[in-house]
Order: C-alpha cells, then structure tokens, then sequence
C-alpha cells in the first residue's frame, strides 16, 4: 500500500491558486531556461518530485518530442497543486503517471528511474536528508539527480535578513524555508560528480542553484 507520510491533505488552496502567476516574470526570464537545462540531463524512466501546477511539464513535453523521454512519472502532496498539474498535462497533451506523494515516502521499488528532477522543492520538503535518500534509492547506480533550487545567502547582510525574515516567509510560501543548504545536502547524501552553476535572484530568494549529481 503507497505511504500516506507527507501527505498534505488540505494543502495550500490560495498558494496554489498564485503561484503560476506570481512566477510568470521569473519563469520568463530565468526560470525556463534553467529548467531546461535540468530537462536535458534527464533521459530515459524520469520521475519529477513536487510537480507543484506542472511548470516543468511544456519542458518535459519537448523531450518526449525528442525521444529523449521514456515515461515520465510526477509526484505532488498537495491535491490543490496536483489538479492544477493534472490539468496542465491534459492541455499540454504530456502523457505521464501523476501520484499523491511527499518524496520522503517514494511509492517505487528501488532503482526505478534513470533521472529524478527536483524544481523548488528541496526548500519545501519537511526533511531534505530523508527526501535525498529516498531519491537515491529510486535512482539506479549511474542515475542522474538534476536540480534548480534555490539556497540560503553564503553570509553577510543577506543570510542574516533571511534568517529574520524565516518565519513569516515560511507561513505565506507554503512552507518554503530560505535557509536551506541543498548542495552541501546533496553532497551529504552521497552523490557524486556534483556539477552546478549559481545565479543571483532578487532577495529574499536570493542564489539559485541548477545542476546535476549521479547516484553512485
Ligand atoms: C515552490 S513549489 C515548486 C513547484 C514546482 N516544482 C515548480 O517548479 O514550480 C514547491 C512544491 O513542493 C511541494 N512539496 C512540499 N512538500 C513536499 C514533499 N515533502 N515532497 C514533495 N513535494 C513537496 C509543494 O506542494 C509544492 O508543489
């Protein structure tokens, strides 16, 4: 029986309702080509955890048209997100499998997929390390792990506003943390040939990370 762990029940109605067009600026200047990027590293059996509306989807959508995709498969715990992806999949024409799942409770048996993509999300999950092991362990040996993530500031003014500015961004993002330290995260999770590059957002948000990592 597939874990309900993560599981956000009630989720985040207003949250989801915004959040295509809160980003639409950034996904157009920035974000789109960095997830592009992250979709060209992927190949084969692919799963994308924390789908949110499925702002990755017309670019999953170009590499199925490449033949680069084999099966795409997404998981999203939040059902106000997943309707809205769902809906953006139909419209888009994208076949995948779209699964009610946190991705620290995988529903998969190991060594499932060839690349796990990771959007915005490693700042939201409730436990990065268990998040990270459980992607590990649906990846087979030589798996890619691709990324665009946002981190916390390496110090100075910036870092100490985040940490300030923490706890009411948490409560109006959804949960989304500004502190998160996702490569030394990956890292710690044991995958290897870590490749990323860093790019300035304005703050809060601050340094964006994309990048690969492969599964030993
Ligand atoms: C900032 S949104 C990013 C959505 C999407 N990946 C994108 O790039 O637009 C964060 C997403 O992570 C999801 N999320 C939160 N906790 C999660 C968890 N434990 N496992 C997987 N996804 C989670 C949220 O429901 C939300 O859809």
């Amino acid at each position: 029986m597939a874990s309900t762990r993560g599981l956000r029940p009630r989720g985040h109605p207003v949250f989801a309702a915004v959040y295509d067009l809160l980003g639409r600026a950034a996904e157009q200047e920035l974000l789109g080509a960095e997830r592009r990027r992250c979709v060209a590293a992927c190949r084969g059996r692919v799963l994308e955890i924390g789908a949110g509306t499925g702002a990755s989807f017309p670019y999953w959508l170009e590499a199925a048209r490449a033949g680069r995709l084999e099966t795409l498969v997404a998981v999203e715990p939040d059902p106000h997100m997943r309707r809205r992806a769902a809906a953006r999949a139909r419209r888009l024409g994208l076949k995948l499998e779209l699964l009610p799942a946190a991705a620290e409770a995988l529903p998969f048996p190991d060594a499932s997929f060839d690349a796990v993509a990771s959007f915005l999300v490693l700042c939201t999950v409730d436990d990065p390390a268990r998040a990270l092991a459980e992607v590990r362990r649906v990846l087979r040996p030589g798996g890619t792990l691709a990324f665009l993530e946002h981190v916390r500031a390496s110090g100075g003014g910036a870092a100490r506003w985040q940490r300030r500015l923490q706890p009411a961004w948490q409560r109006l993002a959804a949960g989304c943390r500004l502190d998160r330290d996702t490569i030394f995260a990956v890292s710690a999770a044991g995958f290897a040939e870590l490749d990323y590059r860093t790019r300035r957002l304005p703050f809060p948000i601050y340094r964006l990370v994309t990048g690969t990592a492969r599964r030993t």
